[in-house]
């Protein structure tokens, strides 16, 4: 676990400024990379559609549509106890991730400017949504009486070193799972409107294309870079990162579910669905995706959660951190080894399938 802030530095912040949680492995990251490697990227493999996706993005189809409407007016106060807790926790950490995806988006453009016109357009105008995001999750932390400092978060966040590889094959999984975890939820809420406590979730069906498009953009960058795809390695690269990202979502998801609870979904099934539909819609993308219909699948990814709940229970007791180490020491091993069991399953070829999805 990495802590990049010290109490004493979030003790100097003014009342209503929520001190960001303590960075964990599953708090989302701060990214930089290698930006001279992506302006001498040769895009010409994919130039035409790259340009139909600047094109959408251009568009801006939701220049209107972030805007608080008369909803939100009220007191919610009702929304209490753990509830309120797991509320302000969620909306906190897609703040902060919607913020991170702004921050790498905006240095990309800028750092672009003269050497990949295209890339910098397009890095802007994907910094442009992922800020209306933020913005408007800042605001509904504001419902609840507290609000992200984002000058401070940019200042003091450790950020996380990414090659250009890794950046696009991580991105676009965010961008994807981002999308299918918007849209599962709008669509619950619209099969059962009782559970729509709060107007956010109203938002997200707009919002979700966003994200749809963003990972369209890096879907594009992913084909246009053929040792992205086309040998063993990148297939190992591949279901490397299905696998973190798919991980992290379901210790995510399990450690919150006071949060899902509240507006009605089962996080179990929400986990599965939306995993299930991240590693579909990846073979569009990716040379190989996982087997998340394999008997083992989840049972594994599941374990991984319940060590990882028991991982925090942990670092909350007050014993000395030797101790604690000692403690945790099975528990990570436990998750490696579920891991690498999960990464050993048997893997599904999508080049293969290329022809007939396109
Ligand atoms: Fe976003
Ligand atoms: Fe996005």
């Amino acid at each position: 676990m990495v802590s990049s802030i010290s109490k004493s530095e979030s003790a100097g912040l003014p009342s209503g400024i929520k001190a960001p949680v303590q960075e964990t492995l599953l708090t989302p990251r701060f990214y930089t990379t290698n930006f001279d490697a992506v302006a001498e990227m040769d895009l010409s493999g994919q130039q035409a559609e790259l340009e139909a996706v600047v094109a959408e993005l251009r568009a801006d189809y939701n220049r209107h549509h972030f805007v608080r409407n008369q909803e939100f007016e009220q007191c919610w106060d009702n929304i209490d106890g753990e509830t309120r807790k797991a509320f302000i926790d969620f909306l906190e950490r897609s703040c902060t991730s919607e913020f991170s995806g702004f921050l790498l988006f905006k240095e990309l453009s800028r750092k672009l400017k003269n050497r990949q016109p295209l890339l910098s357009e397009a890095f802007n105008l994907l910094a442009r949504d992922e800020a209306r995001h933020a913005g408007f999750l800042n605001k509904a932390m504001a419902d609840f009486g507290l609000s992200l400092d984002l000058g401070y978060l940019t200042k003091n966040r450790t950020y996380t070193f990414f090659p250009p590889e890794w950046v696009i094959y991580t991105v676009y999984l965010s961008e994807k799972i981002g999308y299918w975890r918007y849209i599962l939820v709008y669509r619950h809420l619209q099969q059962h409107p009782e559970h729509q406590i709060y107007p956010l979730f109203r938002y997200f069906e707009n919002w979700c294309q966003d994200e749809n498009r963003h990972g369209d953009f890096f879907k594009a960058l992913l084909r246009s870079q053929p040792q992205l795809w086309n040998n063993w390695k990148a297939r190992l690269w591949a279901r490397f990162f299905l696998l973190t990202v798919f991980a992290t979502h379901t210790m995510t998801v399990l450690e919150r579910s006071t949060f899902y609870d509240s507006i009605g979904i089962d996080p179990q099934e929400y986990n599965k669905q939306v995993i299930d539909r991240t590693n579909e819609t990846a073979k569009r993308a990716f040379p190989s995706i996982l087997d998340t219909h394999h008997p083992e699948f989840f049972p594994r990814l599941e374990r991984c959660a319940i060590a990882n709940q028991k991982l925090a229970e942990i670092s909350s007791n007050q014993r000395p951190a030797a101790i604690q180490f000692c403690q945790k020491l099975p528990l990570i091993a436990a998750i490696f080894w579920q891991l690498l069991r999960l990464y050993l399953l048997p893997s599904i070829n999508a080049e293969s399938s290329r022809t007939a999805i396109n």
